[in-house]
């Protein structure tokens, strides 16, 4: 799709400053009170740096200087940088879970940008949800935008051990459980397993948004794999910077960008890559936002044809994001799956996704692997069906005991996280190694905001036994960080009445990985005669964003969107005009 080069009086900020009238006066007079001259930013085109940085949010802390970069690149390609702060949704300290917000980033995003005299916008995030929420934002907005990332943050380093963020925390803390694990151990690692800025280092939830970011085409090439402390980094935010502007004249907006095929290339990245979980519900809302309807069954298609060649924990067991950068990053992955990719997808550069990874390289073929040398030849995820998720469910099978590909075990059944997390500790729970541990009211609703409340811990007196793996089951999710045998995103949750509400502590449960089946092994008339007596929790909000969310948040299956947030509800809003 081609769309007409933009002009100086057909740029959207041409509405604010070019009429001459009272309005517009007052508009050109207060940029003017900022100390700016009319040279400087009329007629040229006016860039918003969306920036999610906060004192809160150790992953983003370098966004303070790096928005300076961009600032400098917009300045070079003859734009006026202007920087909007967005709320920065740090996934280490906000309670219960930032997937609550998601969705409140991607609203301010879109309103960011809708109701200033912007004509492009550099999107500043990387943290988990600050990825979906900011594409989101952009999409439905539909101005030109690139994504920046922050970037991994450097390798964790304990005693000389490689520490990875997420995965050895679990590790160790159940190591720690065990009693094998001091108290001045324990300090060593906290403050080991993070040292620099950057996101989470493993194949997280982060990295896995960053790298879907980078396949649909909205980053610069490589921008995704550049760990946050690298210099390199700096250069791509200038470069991101001069680069937006272009987009701006081009009028290459993110509708042109944003195709099924470009969503079909990152759900087959993020398969290669052995993703997190949370992908499955990011990607589904994205690519919804941008009008394309992909569903759970995309990406069980996908993980049964794409093997997972990055050897990056959770799913690999040594490397971290430093490496895989060094062994040639994302555009190093594309060329070995280029048969999986629709190589004439086209990217914010303006050229084409195979341009863009023409003559990449890698440079350790044990970090990103051939097809033929895959980690996994399949199953980064499998989507399982059956009467406890009729609207579906997911596991990670690279991430979990093989023995739990066929499983059949009784149902010990948490109604809350509290009461699991007590029951766990207890010498006296009656649990083997064989049971399926669920926890409930966990899911969009019941959560609130389906918390990363997945990996279930494992019964302390079993971790003692030395079991490190086991069925697991819940209707929230889990950090991509995270692995084991863990069934997720139960649909629907149980909160509002689905089947899964009526389980019952010894039900057995039956999962089949290789058929994607699960079975609860109870006969329809007593489901029937327990549903009958189902009783609704109470309303969880009474007042303010809480209240919103529970009337609009749509299921896992559909991405959490709220639904007046899909970019096709009801009439466009339209530009404005007075
Ligand atoms: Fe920010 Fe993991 S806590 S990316
Ligand atoms: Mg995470």
């Amino acid at each position: 799709m081609t769309r007409p080069r933009k002009t100086p009086d057909t740029l959207r900020s041409a509405r604010w400053f070019a009429p001459d009238d009272l309005r517009s006066s007052g508009h050109r007079s207060r940029i003017m009170q900022m100390g700016y001259s009319p040279e400087e930013w009329l007629d040229r085109p006016i860039i918003a740096i969306i920036n999610t940085w906060s004192d809160l949010n150790p992953c983003h802390a370098h966004f303070k200087q790096r928005v300076d970069d961009v600032k400098r690149g917009v300045l070079q390609a003859g734009g006026f940088p202007v920087e909007l702060p967005a709320i920065s949704l740090s996934e280490s300290a906000v309670k219960p879970t930032t997937m609550l917000y998601r969705n409140l980033l991607a609203i301010e995003t879109e309103e960011l940008i809708r109701s200033h005299p912007i004509d492009g916008a550099v999107l500043m995030g990387g943290c988990d949800k600050t990825t979906p929420g900011l594409l989101m934002g952009a999409t439905s907005a539909n101005v030109p935008a690139i994504y920046v990332p922050a970037g991994p943050m450097l390798r964790g380093n304990w005693k000389g051990q490689v520490l990875g963020s997420g995965s050895d925390a679990w590790k160790f803390w159940d190591e720690r459980r065990a009693g094998k694990l001091s108290q001045a151990e324990w300090i060593g690692i906290e403050g080991g397993i993070a040292r620099s800025h950057g996101t989470c280092m493993t194949m997280g939830t982060a990295s896995t948004m960053t790298a879907i970011a980078e396949s649909i085409g909205m980053t610069l090439p490589g921008a995704s794999s550049i760990p946050a402390a690298d210099a390199g980094h700096i250069r791509m935010c200038s470069e991101a910077g001069r680069r937006i502007v272009s987009m701006v004249w081009e009028d290459l907006v993110p509708s042109c960008i944003q195709t099924r095929p470009a969503y079909e290339n990152a759900i087959a990245v993020a398969m290669a890559m052995g993703c997190s979980t949370n992908a499955i519900i990011h990607l589904i809302a994205m690519a919804r936002r941008a009008g394309n309807d992909i569903g759970l069954e995309d990406f069980d298609a996908a993980s049964r044809h794409v093997p997972v060649i990055a050897n990056i924990r959770p799913s690999g067991d040594t490397y971290l994001m430093e490496d895989f950068f060094y062994a040639g990053g994302l555009p190093g992955l594309m060329s070995r799956i280029g048969d999986k990719l629709h190589l004439d997808a086209l990217t914010v550069t303006g050229r084409s996704l195979g341009d863009n990874i023409e003559g990449a390289q890698v440079y350790n073929d044990d970090v990103i692997r051939t097809q033929a040398t895959a980690l996994y030849k399949e199953g980064a995820l499998a989507v399982l069906r059956g009467n406890i998720a009729p609207g579906g469910c997911v596991i990670k099978p690279s991430a979990c005991d093989p023995r739990f590909f066929k499983h059949t075990g009784p149902a010990l059944v948490f109604d809350d996280y509290p009461s699991m997390k007590e029951a766990v500790e207890r010498d006296d729970l009656e649990v083997t190694a064989d049971h399926v541990l669920i926890l409930r009211n966990a899911g969009p609703q019941g959560g609130p905001g389906m918390p990363e409340w997945g990996m279930l811990p494992i019964p302390k007196k079993l971790v003692r036994q030395g079991v490190r793996d086991m069925l697991r089951m819940s209707d929230a999710r889990m950090s991509g960080t995270s692995y084991g045998a863990c069934i997720l995103h139960v649909t629907p949750e149980s909160y509002i009445g689905g089947p899964f509400a009526l389980v019952r502590t010894g039900d057995l449960i039956s999962v089949d990985i290789d058929r994607r089946s699960i079975h609860l092994d109870v006969p329809d008339d007593e489901l029937a005669r327990r549903q009958a007596e189902w009783v609704p929790p109470p309303p969880r909000f009474e007042r303010g964003y809480g209240w919103m969310f529970t009337r609009h948040i749509r299921q896992a299956n559909d991405g959490c969107d709220f639904d007046f947030l899909q970019t096709d509800f009801g009439a466009p809003i339209g530009e404005p005009n007075i």
